[in-house]
This record gives C-alpha cells, sequence and structure tokens, in this order.
C-alpha cells in the first residue's frame, strides 16, 4: 500500500537530547582481555585456577620448558596479585596470547614488561617468534638484578606482521627466578589510553551519547558457568570498581559472570577514560545485592550492602571528587586530575526480586541524593505488560518518584515492528526510559531493519525515551556466549554487523526535536506471506503468556488462543527450542532457560499484514 506521510513544521514534538544513543559496553564474548583491552598476553599475571573454571590452571595460556610451576606463597607480589610464576633456570615459558596468537604488525613498537626477582643475578631472552620458530623481532634481554621484586620493561620492533605469534622468556642460567604481570603492548593504542585501536575507533565511529558499563549480569556475583554446588562461588566476586583500579599489578583477577577470567586491565578509571575519548557520557552500573540473571538471590547481610553504598558514594568521588579527597587523588595519580564529569548511576541489572531489589534500590538513591543531588540514580524496572517485565516493580518505581528506569528487551523482529508504538501511550508522569538493552534475535539484515524501524519509535517518544543502547556490542569469534552482537572481533580484525551500520546512522544523525507527522495509507507489512509461522519469543526466563490473536487488516481473526480451555489451540513450540506448558488452564507458560519461540501450527496463513496482540508477564 502506499504511505502519506503529513509533516507539519508548525507543531513542535519533544526535543531529542544529546545522549539518546549510546553503547553498553560488558565484558561478555570475551569483550575485554583478548578484546577492547589492548593487553596481548593471556594470563598475564598467572592467576587462572581450576576454582574459576575447570579448564583453568595456572598456566593457561603458557607452555614451559624446564620446571615451571605456579606459586602462591609469603614470596608474592602482593596480596592481590597471589600466584606468580617460579622458573627454574635453565628454562622457558611461552605465552600464546589470544585467539591463534599475538597479533603484530611490522615496523610497530610492542612494549613488554615484566616483575621479577631472581635468587642469582640472571639474564631474561624475551623473543617474538611464530608458532614454528619463524622470528617476529630482534630479541630483547633483561638482566634481573636480585631478589625482590621489580618491574623490567623493553620494548619490541616487529620485523614481520603475523596474527600467531608467541611471547618465550628464557632463562639460561641457573636459579629459582619468580616472575609475574607479564605484558606485551602494542605502542599504538586509542588516544594513548591502552585500549585495541580498530574497536575504539569502530566505537567512537558511531559517536554514542552515552557508555553504560560494565555489565549487565557481569555486575552481578558469581559465575553461572563456574558454578559448583559444592564449593559455591570460591572466587567470584560480583564487578566492584575498587577491584579494579591503581597500577594493573595490585588488581585481582576475577572469575566473571560469563565464566571467564576478567584481570580487570579495563577497569573503571579506562571506562570513565574512554567515555570521555570519544565524547560520551559515562554510565556506570552497580550491583544492588540481589543478584539477578536467573540467580534470584538477595543478600541478607546489612553491613555488606552498607559497604557497596559506600563503594557508590567513593565511585562518585573518584569520577568527581577533587584531588584533595581519597578517590579523587587515586584518579589524580592513574592520570587524570580534572573530574570525569559523571552525571548518572544505574543501581542493579535485572536484579528481579522485586521486593528485595526495590528495598535495595531504596537505601542507595537516598544515600546517593543526600550526598550527590544532582546525579540521575537509574532504576530497574519494565512495565507489566510483556515477557521481560520485573513484575510490579514498575509500579513501585513510579510510586516513588523514580527517575528513570532501565528495561531491556531482546526479541523478535515482529515483535519490534509489532510495538513500535510501544512508547505512544507510556505514562507521561511515571519514570523516564533508558533502554538498557535490546537487539531483535537473529542477525539477519531484516533484524536491523526491524531495530532501524523501533529506533523510530523511540525517537518519536523523546519526551519519555531519553537513552537506548543496543546490546551487546562486542563478541569475539573464538568465544561466542551471545548473538546477535554489533562489532565482531578476532585477534588483528574487527567488522560491523548490518545493526552497527543502523546504530551509526542513528548515532551520527540525532535530530535535535521531533516534528509531529502523522503517516496514512500503510500498516506493517511482512517482506513475504507468512506460510504459518508466527512466533513470539523470549529470552531465558520464565514467562506467562495469554490471549493470543492474531488477525489480518480486515479483522479477520487467523488464530486465536485465550487458554482458559488448558489447550494451546494453533500453537505449538518451535521444536528444540523450549518447553511450553499451558499451565492451569489460564495460560501458556515457558520456564526455560534458553532463548524459546511459540509459533502458530496452523497452515495456510498468507496474509502479507496481519495484527497480533498478546499479553505476557513473568
Ligand atoms: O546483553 C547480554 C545480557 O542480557 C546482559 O548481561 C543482561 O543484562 C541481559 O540479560
Amino acid at each position: 500500500p502506499d504511505y502519506t506521510i503529513t509533516v507539519d513544521p508548525a507543531r513542535t514534538g519533544p526535543a531529542i537530547g544529546d545522549e539518546m544513543y549510546g553503547v553498553f559496553f560488558e565484558d561478555i564474548n570475551y569483550a575485554a582481555d583478548g578484546g577492547l583491552y589492548a593487553e596481548l598476553i593471556r594470563n598475564r599475571s598467572f592467576e587462572f585456577q581450576a576454582a574459576d573454571n575447570r579448564s583453568y590452571t595456572g598456566l593457561t595460556g603458557w607452555t614451559a620448558t624446564g620446571t615451571a610451576t605456579t606459586v602462591d606463597d609469603a614470596e608474592r607480589l602482593n596480596e592481590r596479585n597471589r600466584t606468580y610464576l617460579r622458573l627454574t633456570g635453565p628454562g622457558s615459558i611461552t605465552n600464546a596470547g589470544f585467539n591463534s596468537g599475538v597479533a603484530v604488525k611490522e615496523g610497530e613498537l610492542y612494549d613488554f614488561s615484566v616483575w621479577a626477582r631472581s635468587d642469582s643475578a640472571a639474564a631474561l631472552t624475551i623473543s617474538l617468534a611464530t608458532a614454528g620458530g619463524a622470528a617476529l623481532a630482534t630479541p630483547l634481554k633483561i638482566n634481573i638484578k636480585d631478589n625482590t621484586w621489580s618491574r623490567y620493561a623493553g620494548t619490541l620492533r616487529a620485523t614481520s606482521t603475523s596474527d600467531a605469534g608467541r611471547l618465550s622468556m628464557s632463562a639460561n642460567g641457573a636459579g629459582a627466578h619468580r616472575l609475574d604481570m607479564v605484558s606485551l603492548f602494542p605502542r599504538a593504542t586509542y588516544k594513548g589510553h591502552g585500549l585495541r585501536k580498530d574497536l575504539a575507533e569502530k566505537v567512537a565511529a558511531l559517536r554514542p551519547g552515552f557508555v553504560r558499563f560494565p555489565g549487565g549480569c557481569l555486575v552481578n556475583t558469581g559465575s553461572h558457568y563456574a558454578y559448583d554446588a559444592a564449593s559455591g562461588f570460591p572466587r567470584a566476586r560480583s564487578y566492584q570498581w575498587k577491584d579494579t583500579v591503581g597500577p594493573v599489578e595490585t588488581r585481582a583477577t576475577n572469575a566473571n559472570f560469563w565464566g571467564y577470567n576478567q584481570s580487570y586491565g579495563l577497569g573503571y578509571y579506562e571506562y570513565f577514560q574512554f567515555s570521555e575519548d570519544i565524547g560520551a557520557a559515562p554510565l556506570p552500573v552497580v550491583p544492588a545485592l540481589v543478584t539477578g540473571c536467573g540467580q534470584n538471590r538477595a543478600t541478607d547481610d546489612p553491613a555488606l550492602l552498607q559497604r557497596h553504598i559506600q563503594d557508590t558514594l567513593d565511585l562518585i568521588e573518584f569520577a568527581n571528587g577533587p584531588v584533595s579527597s581519597t578517590w579523587g587523588k587515586l584518579r589524580q595519580q592513574m592520570g587524570h586530575p580534572k573530574p570525569f564529569g559523571l552525571t548518572m548511576v544505574a543501581v542493579g541489572n535485572e536484579e528481579n526480586l522485586p521486593d528485595e531489589y526495590f528495598a535495595n534500590f531504596g537505601k542507595f538513591r537516598d544515600a546517593i541524593k543526600a550526598k550527590y543531588p544532582a546525579i540521575t540514580v537509574i532504576s530497574n524496572s519494565g512495565p507489566d505488560d510483556m515477557g521481560v517485565t520485573f513484575d510490579n516493580l514498575w509500579a513501585k518505581n513510579k510510586a516513588a518518584g523514580t527517575e528513570m528506569v532501565d528495561e531491556h528487551y531482546y526479541n523478535s523482529p515482529n515483535w519490534f515492528l509489532q510495538n513500535n508504538d510501544r512508547y505512544d501511550s507510556y505514562d507521561r508522569s511515571g519514570p523516564k526510559v533508558f533502554l538498557g538493552e535490546y537487539a531483535s534475535q537473529d542477525a539477519k539484515f531484516f533484524n536491523s531493519l526491524a531495530e532501524a524501524a523501533y529506533m523510530t519509535g523511540l525517537e518519536r517518544n523523546a519526551d519519555v525515551v531519553k537513552m537506548a543502547s543496543y546490546a551487546p556490542l562486542f563478541a569475539n569469534i573464538d568465544n561466542v556466549q551471545w548473538r546477535p552482537d554489533l562489532i565482531w572481533l578476532d585477534n588483528d580484525e574487527s567488522w560491523g554487523s548490518t545493526s552497527y551500520q543502523v546504530q551509526k546512522l542513528f548515532m551520527n544523525n540525532v535530530g535535535d526535536r521531533v516534528v509531529p507527522s502523522t503517516v496514512t495509507g500503510g500498516r506493517v507489512v511482512q517482506p513475504k506471506p507468512i506460510t504459518g509461522r508466527v512466533g513470539l519469543s523470549t529470552w531465558r526466563t520464565a514467562a506467562r503468556y495469554d490471549d493470543l490473536k492474531v488477525t489480518t487488516p480486515d479483522g479477520t481473526v487467523l488464530l486465536e488462543d485465550t487458554f482458559d480451555d488448558g489447550n494451546a489451540d494453533g500453537w505449538t513450540p518451535l521444536e528444540n527450542r523450549g518447553a511450553w506448558a499451558v499451565a492451569d488452564g489460564a495460560y501458556a507458560q515457558t520456564d526455560v532457560t534458553a532463548e524459546n519461540t511459540m509459533v502458530a501450527a496452523a497452515t495456510g496463513i498468507t496474509a502479507t499484514e496481519y495484527d497480533i496482540t498478546v499479553k505476557a508477564t513473568k
């Protein structure tokens, strides 16, 4: 059908803020170490252990000749970097880097450093070569002067290009050599601040208005991959900003939520610096101690909660405080005396025990507002009428006068098309919306178009939708845990998805103000006839659906099921993608841990246009 768009420039719609579109960086899909953080050495501080991930040992990433063991004893480098390598000479140790290896470019400089001590004067030879032994740089010699920990450094210049290099350290003399924090960094990083250039440039090219970080489920305690019922979560900690600042050799290694270790080389200082470098507002997410993301456990330790609230106040001081303050001084020592200009903080991520979460949120908010009234404090939420809701949290937020809520949804392209008007009738007297995570599931061009269409709805409602970020941002091609993703990478290349192009288009062309317009003559049109497949999908968590209905534009009902009779008439689960059951005859329910899709079983639906309505809650 023909569409007529009528624009009335005399009327003015809502202003669109500079922070309308941003990015959400989470260390999922191995996005930090081996990704945005430019370090080339994997397990540089020998902290990997089986308690974090059953495949790990202290020598993960390394191979040794001679006697090389990892040791955690009183000789350690420091309390937070507890394990070191003890190499008895003569012997050598070689690191295989990330993905296919250490990536180097001919002519470029690479800064090597190591913390070392030795009980006998020893020379270390540092070499860069291919797995087959072909030299990639002229070796470097380092003399370990004594048996106290010192940092030694030198530079290697790559004599040829490789994406499969190996870094070796060999000690020819006898004696026990202790080594820790072995690092190789490309001299060329984004604005000289330690981030991989091609990746940071791809984010910068989006011209994002804000950077949400560090997660996501990542901010929550523990890893559901490493979880071991017998031992609990032995080392994994929720993402706590104080673990991630100060000299890198004093930053702990953490077992993250996504089942692998993070070095914290990319920490809070680096996130703030990166946000500043790309002209985006920083938006940190702190854990609210009601671990969400399927774990649903609330702390019952008031002292721990209080400590996290104080940590959040300290975080604001770290970002904005004067250099005379405790945390502002640390910022200065790390190289940034000027404040970072933090204006907002999000408390919690998908922490979906509504009562427990909201009680904690209130305590964080009151404490932040008492000390920093200008900081916007963002809550978790989702309205009650869709599969991503957190029960009555939205209503609680409204009643409490919450300024902004963080909504998340991953859904089918049809859902995005059908819900373009989602915010047209949104309650304007409640909190503003931060759409912190969304993506049309699957990675086809149509998904990206559905996202683009949906974004017009966000923009049209810019009076209530204040910020939006696609998720996830990065995926390492060898370690994909979640799809779709915006930017793909291996150890030396990166490329954007079609959704990246959509985001780039919108972010580079943010309007100042909505000009109200009306469209006549059009409807949602499927790209091809629907042949008995009308999908509904939700993600990863229990959901209840009721009153499903599909009609053609002229009102003909193609499929309908209220589930009142206990039968999922006309609907069937898509094989192997999730369990659907009709529960107590009143609604259809999913309780699976993977994406699941419910499809219309009936054949013969050939309409190219249809309306679908569904009630869903979880
Ligand atoms: O973006 C991937 C994950 O999806 C995030 O960690 C979480 O917040 C959401 O459920």
